[in-house]
């Protein structure tokens, strides 16, 4: 076992941030603890890396009592890292190393890891947000912990940067390396772990594995697919499937598509239609339809259900 966490609770005055949270981490695992804003996501990484005193309850790291040796096989980053904006990425690991013990022959290896080894010498106060984030990823794996803790790893990423750190998350995790990530997005937890916690004002709600848990939580599996259990169609009733579309002349396909039984909304964007349709009609149908009525589409794109906004309606 990688982890063990029995009922930890803490408390802000009477504020509850972690209500009595208990979970089990095994090794090889990517463990996701997913929960909207405040739901003591970072309160409970912050006690299993004794960074914030819990008010009762245990944990245990690698079957072993608590002891300043095991925090040699974790390697984590916990919401904004503090690196000195003046010195360079080499030297801001040089300082990092000496903190954990690490031979400073370990830098250059984990700086390419996170493709930032043509940049040691540059200032960090000159890296991009991606950047900086990418760096506090060499951080932590400084040493090859057997084990990381993430907290947010892609915030505030723009797309490209996200891709990124998600594909270095995935790589290590495809090393065999344990990997607890917290995040609020529903879609980055489905992305890269195996097994997801869900919490919400401080108490979890949910836990298992991914596939387990957000397809009985958020009926995530088959919307797209046709075919539903009735399980799913009983959690999951009011499925809703969500196109992007557009033609030379919006307005006029606008009219013709309210017109469509299974258009239940039309959401004007810029240059786009965002159409929510109650059935999964194919795009062929689609643009056969209004071929037929006139309307050449210039665009038409399928939009996953979205996934974060159903998090937060079962969140809500
Ligand atoms: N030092 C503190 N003092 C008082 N309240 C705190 C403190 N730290 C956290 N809290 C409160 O505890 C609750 C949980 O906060 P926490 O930071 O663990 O949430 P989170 O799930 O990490 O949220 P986010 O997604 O915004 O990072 C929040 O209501 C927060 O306001
Ligand atoms: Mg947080």
């Amino acid at each position: 076992m990688i982890l063990k966490v029995n009922s930890l609770t803490k408390k802000y005055g009477s504020l509850i941030a972690a209500n009595n949270i208990s979970f089990e981490v095994e090794e090889g695992q990517v463990f996701g603890i997913l929960g909207p804003n405040g739901s003591g996501k970072t309160t409970t990484l912050g006690m299993i890396l004794d960074v914030t005193a819990q008010d009762s309850g245990t944990y245990s790291w690698f079957d072993s009592e608590a002891g300043s040796n095991q925090r040699k096989h974790i390697g984590s980053i916990l919401e904004t890292p503090n690196f000195y904006q003046h010195l360079s990425a080499e030297s801001n690991l040089k300082i990092a190393a000496l903190i954990k013990d690490v031979p400073f022959s370990h830098i250059d290896e984990v700086l390419l890891r996170v493709n930032l080894l043509e940049r040691k010498k540059h200032a960090f106060r000159t890296f991009s947000l991606g950047m900086k984030q990418r760096l506090s990823m060499a951080a932590a794996l400084l040493g090859n912990p057997k084990v990381l803790v993430l907290d947010e790893p892609t915030n505030g990423l723009d797309p490209q940067g996200i891709i990124e750190v998600r594909e270095l998350i995935q790589s290590l995790a495809n090393e065999g390396k344990t990997i607890i990530i917290a995040s609020h997005l529903l879609d980055e937890i489905e992305k890269i772990c195996t097994n997801v916690m869900v919490m919400k004002q401080g108490n979890v709600l949910a836990a298992g594995r991914v596939d387990e848990i957000l397809a009985s939580q958020f009926g995530i599996a088959t919307p797209a697919k046709g075919t539903k259990s009735t399980q799913q169609q009983t959690n999951n009733n009011q499925e809703e499937w969500r196109i992007e579309i557009a033609a030379d002349d919006l307005s006029l396909l606008e009219k013709e598509l309210e017109l469509l039984p299974f258009v239940v909304k039309i959401e004007k964007r810029k240059d786009t239609l965002l159409v929510i349709l109650n059935e999964n009609i194919g795009n062929s149908i689609l643009n056969k339809v209004m071929f037929e009525k006139g309307i050449v589409l210039s665009h038409l794109s399928r939009i996953k259900k979205t996934l974060e906004q159903q998090f937060l309606e079962i969140t809500k």
